[in-house]
């Protein structure tokens, strides 16, 4: 009965053609497509039908009245020294606290990087070859050390890469970290649809479903129970980092009190572009609010306007580090539509299958995905903060197999990080011009996990050893 009325429900919202295939499934097939098919939304289907796919549905971004955002500089460029230290007591003052947790979003499915397994499981660091994973887990054992507090961590998966996910820490007996601490849980999905907006199926028994974007994480952290396990642990900050960035501070003190000593509900990081065509989303402000416009839905002209010293107006780039407050999730997540996180459209080539039932590889877009976005979560937050951060110490992401922000540029830049580290407290270190050195060396979180962490086991270190090829400070 049940049964029947899922297939009733589809058709009468034009969506039979999921069913077309039903009667040639055997009963597992069919009970896997009627489990799919009741996880969907269909009133969320039309209402994005209607307002994404439609013919004159508003193309582009609105841009009336965009403004570059205001952000706090670092002390060093002008940023007001006082209130640094200050953001940096409070933040650890929380942490000794137990107020923080971390947040990885590993859901996504890392197409550019063409990566046979979750992205976490990817080698990234230039000696020990240590995963993503593994670099994050080292990072929060010793903040968690370092604060008297070890941190709860959450981790968001896919449907795909979840189990993967979860037997890659057993495997590897959770990197030393308290497993009651790790927290897994799966992000939601989306159908793809075709451009009238019917929902396409992957194979006669099974839709074309997808993760529904990092933005998908606020509800699943809602629904996953995580805010619940986190308010009962006197937890009311995350600290959130994508997967695919080993450079970043998990942790980073400043930051979150910068974010509490505003009272704000979600703080950004944010680095000087590099240059105008740099592919990051820009921190702006419209109608009073704080908004991030990708790169590209800014106009070009935009992107390159400058002020009257020279410098980039629209400067302010966006690397998908934040800080946010656990009711401030919670009210994101249960919002209604018109409060809640939009989606986007994305046109792609999504296997099908045709009238008969036979795969379809296409070859130019034949659909839409959709997918959130976390930092449109912004606008709708009180008191968003956005501070400067140093590229050098939070950012170099691994999204592609080769070219910017490959394995090769990331292991790089981890290179630079320890040298600077390094010479910060008198070591000798030789280099090329852009500060990398000739020798191939790593300095494990556990040893240096920021600029203090580092100088604070480099001065116990004796003798102090010579930085040559294989060297490993641990
Ligand atoms: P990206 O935008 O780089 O996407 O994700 P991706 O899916 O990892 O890679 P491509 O575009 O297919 O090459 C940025 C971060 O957001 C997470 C990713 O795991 C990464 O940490 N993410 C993305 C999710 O957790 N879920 C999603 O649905 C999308």
């Amino acid at each position: 009965m049940a049964q029947q009325s899922l297939i009733d429900t589809f058709k009468r919202a034009g969506q039979g053609q999921v069913f077309a295939f039903f009667d040639r499934l055997d009963a597992a097939q069919q009970q896997r497509l009627l489990e799919e098919a009741a996880e969907i939304d269909l009133a969320e289907i039309d209402r994005l039908t209607r307002t994404l796919l439609a013919k004159g549905a508003a193309a582009g971004v609105n841009l009336e009245g965009l403004a570059p955002a205001p952000y706090e500089p670092l002390p060093e460029n002008g940023g007001n020294a006082a209130d640094w230290s200050a953001a940096r007591a409070a933040g650890e003052e929380a942490l000794r606290a137990g107020r923080v947790a971390a947040f990885t979003v590993a859901g996504g499915q890392g197409t550019r990087l063409g990566y046979n397994g979750p992205k976490g499981t990817f080698p990234v660091t230039p000696l020990k070859q240590k995963t993503l994973f593994q670099v994050f887990a080292e990072k929060l054992r010793a903040a968690g050390q370092r604060y008297g507090k070890p941190l709860h961590w959450f981790i968001m998966t896919s449907h795909q890469n979840h189990a993967a996910t979860e037997a890659f820490f057993e495997e590897h007996k959770f990197f030393g970290l308290d497993r009651g601490r790790v927290h897994f849980f799966r992000q939601g999905r989306m159908p793809a649809v075709d451009f009238e907006g019917r929902i396409l199926l992957e194979t006669p028994g099974s839709l074309a479903l997808s993760p529904d974007g990092h933005g998908g994480s606020l509800r699943a952290l809602d629904r996953s129970g995580a805010l619940e396990l986190m308010k009962s642990e006197g937890v009311d900050v995350l600290s959130y980092f994508q997967v695919d960035n080993p450079l970043v501070r998990c942790i980073d003190p400043a930051f979150i009190g910068w974010h509490l000593n505003r009272g704000s509900e979600m703080s950004s990081k944010m680095v000087p572009k590099a240059y105008p065509e740099e592919k990051l989303g820009h921190f702006c402000v419209q109608n009073g609010r704080l908004v991030v416009v990708e790169y590209s839905d800014l106009p070009m002209a935009m992107q390159k306007e400058t002020d009257a010293s020279g410098k980039l107006r629209y400067i302010a780039g966006s690397i998908a580090i934040h800080v946010l407050d656990r009711e401030f999730i919670r009210r994101m997540a249960r919002a209604g539509s018109d409060l809640a996180l939009p989606f986007h459209r994305a046109d792609k080539k999504i296997p099908t299958v045709d009238a008969k039932g036979e795969a379809v590889k296409p070859e130019k877009p034949n659909g839409v995905k959709f997918e959130m976005f976390v930092f449109d979560a912004l606008p709708f937050a009180k008191n968003p903060v956005v501070i400067e951060t140093r590229r050098a110490d939070d950012f170099s992401p691994v999204k592609n197999a080769e070219g910017v922000d490959s394995p090769k540029t990331s292991r790089e830049d981890q290179l630079r990080q320890y040298t600077r580290w390094l010479r910060e407290n008198g070591a000798q270190v030789d280099t090329d011009s852009t500060g990398l050195p000739s020798v191939t060396f790593e300095v494990s979180p556990l040893f240096g996990y920021d600029e203090a962490s580092f100088a604070d086991s480099w001065k116990k270190l004796s003798p102090k050893p010579e930085i040559r090829d294989g060297l490993y400070l641990e």
